[in-house]
């Protein structure tokens, strides 16, 4: 971390942090950190419809654009193009988009006839509205980077994850993914942990009905070992779910699940409740409501340092490989 006030003085005419209303008590806390006001830019009229006015001068300054594209998605992602639309017509030097949840990033390929890649379509949408660069935090698949001609830079959020994963003290632990598509990032979990053994769930979806997926079997040793179990996003907590007793019944001890975004639609955490599940971890990429935050099997832990730093790195020009994506 580089010396306060050496970054203040840097930083000092340079950047414009700007949020919308998607998840504003994440935007706040990274103008706290990085010392700098924070501009809130929409509104809306009677009907609906979003109205943006972002207030500073933005003349030859690099405006950030603080918005999670979550619930409700589109609504956000709209406000997310209006606010760059704005910020390009208003002489910005240089326009970034700093999306912790990047909705849509899950349909990322052609994965049957007639049907879009929705995800590629929207980082297209914000890189013709003018943004000159996207920031996300554990994007579903990183391939998506090669998806717009500007430079993306995705994040991870083991970096906030890990140490909240620590302070259980799991004992003689396997990492597991709960699906093959996150293989990749259950090894980069045990490189960071230390742990030296994974494992592999087998589930199989049906690409005919949204978020209905099975369990069907898994690689791996679990039996009187802790398990930490990771995934990117839980939406209606049913992959998780369906995995964590799936590895319960091949003996595990307890299991700790870190995923960074926590949509918890619909049955999420009456599934979470009733599983064998002994702590979810996620982060703040959404904003989310008290009765999850309280709810007694989910921590939650902040990415605005992550994401600060990697603000501030990319303001003045230092490496966000080191330290930040690890
Ligand atoms: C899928 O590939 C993702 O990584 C998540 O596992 C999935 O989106 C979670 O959805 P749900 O919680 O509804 O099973």
């Amino acid at each position: 971390m580089a010396q306060e006030g050496s970054y203040k003085r840097s930083l000092e005419n340079g950047l414009v942090l700007v949020t919308g209303r998607s998840n504003p008590s994440l935007a706040t806390q990274i103008a706290e950190y990085l010392n700098k006001d924070l501009h809130e830019s929409v509104t809306a009229f009677a009907d609906g419809e979003i109205r943006v006015i972002i207030p500073p001068n933005l003349r030859q300054r690099h405006i950030f654009i603080i918005q999670s594209t979550s619930q409700p998605v589109n609504d956000n992602l709209m406000e997310l193009i209006l606010m760059v639309d704005a910020a390009r017509r208003s002489s910005a030097k240089e326009i970034t988009v700093v999306v912790p949840y990047f909705g849509y990033s899950r349909q990322d390929r052609k994965e049957m006839p007639h049907v879009p890649i929705s995800s590629s379509v929207v980082a297209n949408i914000l890189v013709n509205a003018g943004a000159d660069r996207i920031v996300t935090v554990d994007i579903h698949s990183e391939q998506q980077q090669g998806f717009v001609k500007v430079p993306w830079d995705n994040l991870y959020g083991s970096y906030s994850l890990v140490p909240a994963i620590n302070k259980e003290k799991l004992k003689n632990v396997v990492v597991a993914a709960p699906d093959k598509g996150g293989m990749t990032r259950a090894i980069g979990y045990a490189r960071r942990l230390g742990a030296s053994d994974v494992a592999l769930v087998y589930k199989e979806r049906d690409i005919n009905v949204n978020n209905k997926s099975e369990a069907l079997d898994m690689i791996g040793a679990v039996k009187d070992r802790d398990v930490l179990l990771v995934d990117d996003i839980i939406d209606t907590a049913g992959t998780i779910v369906n995995a964590a007793n799936f590895i319960k019944k091949r003996g595990a001890r307890r299991i700790i699940v870190a995923a960074t975004h926590g949509l918890f639609s619909g049955p999420a955490l009456e599934r979470i409740t009733k599983s064998n599940i002994d702590k979810v971890v996620i982060t703040d990429t959404i904003n989310q409501s008290k009765h999850i935050t309280k709810h007694p099997k989910i921590v939650s832990v902040s990415v605005s340092q992550l994401l600060s730093e990697a603000i501030r790195r990319i303001e003045t020009g230092e490496s966000i490989s080191k330290d930040l994506i690890l």
